[in-house]
């Protein structure tokens, strides 16, 4: 089926409690992983491209290719942008045909992160696509014993109403204790503070920084109230290994190595499709 804006699974997931991951795809070999993987599993999945990608030139030629893979798939899949850093990157994701777009002002004092919100959900949503913001600021995971472990960044409860109303964001990415990439240290998640957020507004939350959660706190997030979650780290890496892995074996070639890169692709993203009860649900 054609590509479509994820909203739709979101409202289920939210209902059913559980969970649509997000999977950034880099490349052909990434992408067909996930999409074996949603097809038999028959689980709605939104793939990401990430931000820093977009501005290559083989972007639009991977978001054609991810919309024209969809096509040939019976199960709804979105395309969004992960993290877009402007207004304009985010018009040109709508442009190569993303169906929905995250705009990351998490790093821009309050009101500017309010008002680049609001100019990217006034123009997606004249194009039907949906639009993510962070309130608060998911860090990096290499910096987690200093940033993320004391607590730095985290979304403010107090703001979060506010931000959802002036905004009209249809997503909200939260800081509750997770980083992105691999942690120094182990995450620690604030299910209390989710569990406030959660009581004041009523949109999808979207957990960031899947990689290195445990299956037990993926289950309570979930049970709090997220409808959403984005992994990378962990497909690139562990994908990454076992290339490593099967280039030191015999007869390992160029198509050897795509075979496992898609492999790995599809048995990571069938994990988490289970793990967060995806499974199924298309
Ligand atoms: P990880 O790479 O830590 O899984 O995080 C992914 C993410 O949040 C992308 O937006």
């Amino acid at each position: 089926m054609p590509l479509v804006s994820i909203a739709a699974e979101l409202k289920r997931a939210q209902e059913g409690g559980y969970a649509v991951p997000l999977f950034d795809t880099a490349d052909v070999q990434s992408t067909e992983g996930m999409f074996q993987a949603l097809e038999a599993l028959r689980a709605p999945t939104i793939i990401g491209i990430y931000a820093g990608l977009v501005d290559q030139p083989n972007a639009r030629g991977l978001a054609a290719y991810v919309r024209a893979r969809a096509e040939d798939s019976p199960v709804p899949v979105s395309l969004m942008l992960d993290h877009g850093s402007s207004f304009e990157q985010c018009i040109r994701a709508l442009h190569f045909g993303f169906t929905d777009v995250m705009i990351d002002g998490s790093k821009l004092p309050l009101e500017e992160n309010i008002a680049t919100t609001r100019q990217v959900v006034r123009a997606a949503h004249a194009v039907g696509a949906l639009v993510e913001a962070e309130l608060g600021q998911v860090g990096s995971g290499s910096d987690y014993q200093s940033f993320g472990a004391q607590r730095k960044g985290f979304t403010d409860p107090a703001i979060v109403e506010r931000f959802v109303e002036e905004t009209g964001v249809d997503l909200l990415a939260v800081a509750i204790g997770t980083a992105h990439g691999l942690y120094q240290g182990d995450p620690q998640v604030d299910l209390e503070l989710l569990s406030d957020i959660r009581a004041r507004v009523g949109l999808p939350l979207v957990l960031h920084g899947g990689t290195g959660c445990s299956e037990e706190q993926f289950r309570a997030v979930i049970r709090g109230g997220i409808a959403k979650i984005n992994v990378a780290t962990d497909l690139f890496v562990t994908a990454g290994k076992n290339m490593v892995t099967r280039a030191a074996q015999e007869k390992a070639n160029y198509w050897e190595l795509c075979k496992t890169a898609t492999e790995t692709f599809r048995e990571r993203s069938e994990y988490y499709l289970r793990l967060f009860g995806t499974e199924g649900r298309a």
